[in-house]
């Protein structure tokens, strides 16, 4: 792999300011961004009011722990547009999520709400290797999601040449990447995994391609994954994280010259760690739900939303801005069985150690009698696809999520292919508990 690391010249000075100068930033913006919300936002005013809290009131930055929580709900409740601060007219874009019950939420953008975003996503993009000059082929989904134009808008910024592809229609995912001979592409991991088969199927080495890095979001993904990916394609794989209520992609993003967790973009997003069933702030290096404050978006401030994602905050390395640990799980995806919690995540890494088995997989939820019981859905590869291996790789699987996660599952090894492949997000779960 080659050496990608950016020169320092290239990043934006407020990325390796001091720490000093990157509070006193966000203290100036968090003043305005929580004046904005009460001013303009009627549910804000109300739910400060209510907990007795002034946007004056903030005089530190740790005063932020006064005021209320912003929730997912709050977005359906107030939907489609009750939560922006400006008038309509002033968004300039829409973007939306889908959810598995009730309304979508819907969120949008003041023009230099989208240009910030570009900025920020370039900067992610820089810290992942990129340049100006360079070539990106965009596999995020093209539409209401968040991936696809976010990134998109994104690349252009670098100074970059965007490929427009969106998700699916795999084959032609390989002919253009084969063609067009880009730097590095953007896509969910789970699908990344469907294009790296692909190229086996369609007998390419995928380690002769013209990929040097990765930039791969939207969705957990193990560093076991990571390892496998960059083996696979000889290239970096680095980890870029955020959610469509905060900005979209680029909210926080890897560093490939240390990949060690995603640096938080601290001068536009302000991290908390809280206790997600006391709402307790906690401080840096434990782990807890990650809550986030917006400091410079005009048409939807966020104050203290519930991300429900769960990590914790370290010190900044390559740069000064604190960074988060790679998220291994959503408290929304956390599996109760019998007392033991349970993150797909864990499962994923207990498969990528297991030989044998393609690093495809699916986990259904079920009753056994009155209890909650797992079964894991994984492949075998087209090696070890007799039916000996398999029978030898589900014993094995099935050892170490007993020995290494703690519980007992049924572990079913069937023919390469027959785990559901994902085309954007990967579904880990399905729960039948219910049917
Ligand atoms: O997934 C935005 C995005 C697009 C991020 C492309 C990165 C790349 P939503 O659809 O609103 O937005 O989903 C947000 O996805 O709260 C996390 O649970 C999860 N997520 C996003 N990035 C990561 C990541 C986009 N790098 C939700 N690691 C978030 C783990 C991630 N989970």
């Amino acid at each position: 792999m080659k050496d990608l690391t950016p020169n320092k010249a290239d990043l934006d000075a407020i990325e390796i300011a001091s720490i000093d100068e990157i509070r006193a930033l966000q203290l100036k913006r968090l003043k305005w961004s929580l004046r904005h919300a009460y001013d303009n936002v009627p549910m804000y005013k109300e739910r400060f009011d209510a907990a007795g809290v002034h946007p004056d009131d903030l005089q530190q930055l740790s005063d932020l722990s006064k005021f209320p929580f912003t929730y997912k709900n709050d977005l359906r409740d107030n939907y489609p547009f009750g939560l922006f601060a400006v008038p309509r007219e002033q968004i300039i874009r829409l973007h939306a999520s889908s959810g598995t019950t009730g309304k979508p939420t819907v969120v949008g953008y003041t023009a230099n709400d989208i240009s910030n975003w570009a900025d920020l996503v370039a900067r992610s993009l820089r810290a992942a290797g990129l340049r100006k000059g360079d070539m990106v082929h965009n596999a995020y989904g093209y539409g209401l999601f968040t991936g696809g134009l976010g990134a998109h808008y994104g690349i252009e910024r670098l100074g970059a040449t965007v490929v427009p592809m969106s998700g699916g229609q795999t084959e032609k995912q390989v002919g253009l990447i084969t063609d067009f001979q880009p730097d590095g592409i953007m896509v969910t991991p789970s699908y990344m995994l469907n294009i790296l088969e692909q190229y086996h199927k369609i007998g390419l080495d995928p380690r002769d391609s013209s990929l040097q890095v990765g930039v791969f979001g939207a969705e957990p993904w193990t560093d076991a994954m990571r390892r496998e990916v960059e083996a696979a394609f000889d290239m970096h794989a680095v980890d870029i994280y955020g959610l469509s209520e905060i900005m979209g992609p680029g909210v926080a993003s890897e560093c490939v010259e240390t990949k060690d967790g995603p640096v938080i973009w601290e001068d536009h997003f302000l991290p908390e760690i809280i206790d997600p069933v006391t709402g307790e702030v906690l401080p840096d290096g434990e782990m807890g739900e990650l809550v986030f404050t917006t400091l410079t978006k005009e048409g939807l401030p966020m104050v203290r939303y519930r991300t429900r994602d769960l990590t914790r905050l370290l010190p900044g390395t390559a740069r000064t801005m604190r960074r988060m640990e790679k998220i291994t799980g959503r408290s929304d995806d956390m599996i109760i069985l019998r007392g033991v919690n349970v993150f797909p995540s864990q499962i994923e890494e207990q498969l990528m150690a297991t030989g044998g088995l393609a690093p495809h997989y699916q986990i259904e939820l079920y009753k056994a009698g009155r209890m909650d019981a797992m079964r894991v859905f994984v492949e075998a590869t087209p090696e070890a696809a007799d039916e000996l291996s398999k029978t030898a790789a589900a014993r094995m699987l099935t050892k170490r999520i007993k020995d290494m996660v703690g519980v007992s599952t049924e572990v079913i090894v069937g023919d390469p292919g027959t785990v559901e492949r994902s085309q954007g997000k990967a579904k880990r779960v399905i729960d039948k508990r219910d049917a």
